[in-house]
């Protein structure tokens, strides 16, 4: 067990990271699109869930192993795809895919991901999936699928929830956007963090570390356009998708689904995966909870495809609850950066995720339940039929 210095909670971990970051870094991690009523609901959904144990079952061999992608896992959660981690702290990609590699859960690197693939796959090895954005550049998106193959990834998780870039108000107010144009308040505040601007100052430069060709080039494009262009694609649409399929050769996931027809075409189109995500509320300030919607994108898609969740996850209970209303597995995103900003590259990372097991394992057995691949809606009160819910009254009259 690594020390966690009276760190018990992911809640600690960002209340720490609040006030070790700069606040235009806490706000650029934290902050979702326009009135981040997506990422208050993401929580509160979760928080409206009740489990409920099943009593007298013997749990004394529960585990919280689980296999997806044909690959065992020592939990059902991973580390979600961010890109710019490493304004955290340089290095910071690199110590969660250690962690990851030495706790063995997956670490999905994002295309704006600041270290190469390369480097992550040698760390990371076989814990590595490698999340792609399509984009507007078909030939840009190759390039980088080929890269992944030659690396040895067998997981590609390809994002399709930004078609433009969001509205995040306090990286307008911070002048943290592109162009760069920080604010005075930002710059002054900066000047309060000095530990972070020394190591932000004197570490590795950060640089689209993907998109940089053999001869250390950024393939032409300047930054801003290149965001602008190859993150966020307003014409993509499923045919990119048939094209994704045919090119890579293994498991395949499409992340940023929330609307069953689509879990239905994903499947449809060959995908392996979805992760049913809002992308933590940080794009489409309406969009429903992926918690909410998870069990019609289950009842649509019956098990024809692997289904992962992410958007406001924090406890092994909200893990527990994803599970129990259908998710095969879930990803965290915002808890393992506050996790490095509050206890640092070493031990933040290890530390997040045995807290994070921990916990599942002590909710699986307070439940009852020997195995997450047991949770199911017997676990949930009120019992939920199909996509709907039932209240405690209709359910006490079945
Ligand atoms: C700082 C930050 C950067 C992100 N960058 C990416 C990215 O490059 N690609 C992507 O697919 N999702 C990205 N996401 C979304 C996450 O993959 C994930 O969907 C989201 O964080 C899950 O919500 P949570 O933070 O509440 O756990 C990012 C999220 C954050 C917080």
């Amino acid at each position: 067990m690594v020390p966690t210095k009276g760190v018990f909670t992911t809640r600690q971990m960002a209340e720490i990271a609040r006030r070790h970051l700069p606040r235009a870094i806490f706000d650029f991690v934290e902050g979702g699109a326009g009135s981040e009523i997506a990422l208050a609901r993401n929580r509160a959904r979760f928080e409206e869930i009740a489990l409920l144990p099943q009593a007298l079952r013997d749990c004394s061999a529960a585990t919280s192993v689980v296999t997806i992608f044909g690959r065992r896992y020592a939990a059902p959660f991973g580390v979600a795809p961010m890109g710019f981690a490493d304004l955290i702290r340089p290095g910071t990609d690199r110590a969660l895919a250690r962690a990851a590699r030495e706790r063995n859960i997956p670490y999905v690197l994002s295309t704006a991901a600041t270290t190469s693939i390369e480097t992550i796959r040698d760390i990371a090895q076989d814990n590595l999936w490698f999340q792609l954005y399509p984009g507007s550049d078909e030939a840009t998106a190759a390039a980088l699928i080929d890269r992944a193959l030659k690396a040895g990834v067998t997981t590609l998780v390809v994002t399709v929830d930004i078609p433009v870039p969001a509205k995040r108000v306090r990286d307008l107010a911070n002048g943290l956007a592109i162009p760069l144009r920080p604010s005075l308040r930002t710059i002054l505040d900066v000047g309060r963090h000095p530990a972070w601007l020394m190591r932000a100052l004197f570490g590795t430069r950060l640089g689209m570390a993907n998109f940089i060709d053999n001869r250390g080039a950024m393939s032409g494009l300047k930054h801003a356009e290149f965001v602008s262009r190859q993150l966020s694609c307003p014409a993509l649409d499923w045919s990119r998708i048939e094209g994704i399929r045919k090119a890579w050769p293994h498991h395949l996931v499409i992340k940023g689904i929330l609307n069953p027809e689509d879990a239905r075409t994903a499947a449809r189109l060959g995908a392996n995966g979805i992760v049913v995500s809002n992308h933590g509320g940080r794009q489409l300030d309406a969009a429903p909870a992926p918690i909410e919607v998870l069990p019609a994108i289950r009842e649509a898609c019956g098990d024809a495809l692997t289904i992962i969740l992410d958007s406001g996850v924090r406890t092994g209970d909200d893990i527990a609850r994803s599970l129990a209303r259908g998710a095969d597995f879930v990803l965290m995103g915002r808890p393992f950066l506050f996790a490095v900003a509050a206890l640092g590259l070493s031990d933040g990372p290890k530390a997040i995720i045995d807290i994070l097991r921990d916990e599942f394992m002590n909710t699986l057995i307070h439940l009852g339940c020997p195995d997450p691949a047991e949770l199911d809606d017997s676990f949930l009160w009120p019992r939920r039929t199909g996509a709907g819910i039932l209240s405690p009254r209709q359910e006490g009259n079945r």
